[in-house]
């Protein structure tokens, strides 16, 4: 008995000190089990506006919660792809994505105000709807699906890129196939210059380029740089004809079980890194629209403030589409709340 007791005390002095259990609650050593977790999937490289703010949010969230919430971020379409990003947070596989808004039209048509050609003339019109009431609506609708939109980041407006022959009047689509995000605005915004369109994920975008499968596609600068389109398309239309902004959100269930301080903490770290973001977005835009015109693969052209004028004009049946679609009350509202604020 005697015997058993010291075997005990040595053992408890054994484990104590060689630190068998090592675990220190001093806020850098947290054991792993009660760690909270966030898994934050996207589809883009991690050098592009999303990319880096979600590398962001992970660093700053590490270090202010000491390392008690880990955001372990996923870029590139590593875990999932678009099309399984939504039903991936519903299962509880991630917790966090940020699809484009355009994505997710597809379960709530009228976030297709974010895609109608020409509808915000600067990046200050885009703020004025993603911080305004319209926005607040918008993400709401998210509740419906069990989903939380905790944010809206940017990327930038969306230009187009092809082969085959410059594109510089609407007509010059005609007979040109491109690659859209989404089905519905997108669609009809090719289809009424006689171009065709095709949905395809954003990972499948290169090649379906490279094979000739898609004559063209509309991105962003920072998407057609980080992802070498240039390498595969020979004219680029700087046209800023729609916006590529993103929705961030989260499993409304996962939320809901987090402590109050935990959702807190994210809660204000995301409005911080979103404003940096969208700094950061207009930056790079600029800077990769820089390195593309050094790498000289593709014959670049910017639309004229008149030739845009006409495309927008010419985009007018694109407006009547949605209006059939979602009604012309919250198309009105949003043209409304796009109008520059008068001093
Ligand atoms: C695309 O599919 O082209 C973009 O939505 C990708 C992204 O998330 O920026």
């Amino acid at each position: 008995m005697v015997k058993k007791c010291w075997i005990c005390l040595i053992l408890i002095l054994v484990l104590g000190v060689s630190g068998c259990d090592k675990r220190v609650i001093d806020g850098q050593q947290v054991n792993k089990k009660e760690k909270i977790i966030i898994k934050f999937s996207h589809v883009v490289e991690e050098n592009t506006p999303k990319g880096l703010a979600a590398f962001r949010f992970a660093q700053l969230i590490s270090e202010r919660s000491s390392g008690s919430i880990e955001v372990q971020v996923f870029p590139n379409s590593q875990l999932f792809k678009d099309g399984e990003e939504f039903e991936a947070l519903n299962r509880g596989d991630v917790q966090m994505i940020a699809p484009a808004t355009s994505k997710v039209s597809q379960l709530f048509p009228q976030w297709q105000i974010w895609d109608l050609p020409y509808l915000f003339t600067d990046l200050d019109s885009v703020h004025r709807i993603m911080d305004g009431p319209v926005g607040k609506e918008l993400l709401d609708q998210l509740l419906e699906k069990k989903m939380l939109g905790l944010a809206m980041w940017d990327n930038g407006f969306k230009h187009l890129t092809n082969n085959h022959h410059p594109i510089i009047k609407p007509r010059d689509l005609e007979g040109l196939r491109f690659r859209i995000m989404s089905q519905g605005i997108l669609e009809e915004q090719f289809y009424t210059f006689g171009a065709d369109a095709l949905f395809l994920p954003f990972n499948d975008v290169y090649k379906s380029l490279e094979e000739g499968r898609v004559q063209g596609q509309e991105n962003t600068i920072s998407n057609i740089y980080t992802k070498d389109f240039d390498r595969v398309q020979e004219y680029l239309t700087l046209s800023q004809h729609g916006f590529l902004g993103y929705a961030v959100i989260v499993n409304q269930e996962f939320w809901n079980e987090l402590p109050g301080q935990a959702r807190e903490l994210l809660e204000n770290t995301l409005a911080e890194v979103t404003q940096w973001e969208r700094v950061k977005a207009r930056e790079l835009n600029e800077e990769q629209l820089l390195e593309l015109q050094k790498r000289e693969k593709m014959n670049i052209y910017s639309l004229t403030t008149l030739e845009k004028s006409i495309w927008k004009e010419n985009f007018l049946p694109v407006y009547s589409k949605l209006e059939q679609e979602i009604g012309p009350e919250f198309l009105s509202k949003v043209k409304k709340q796009c109008e520059p604020i008068e001093n």
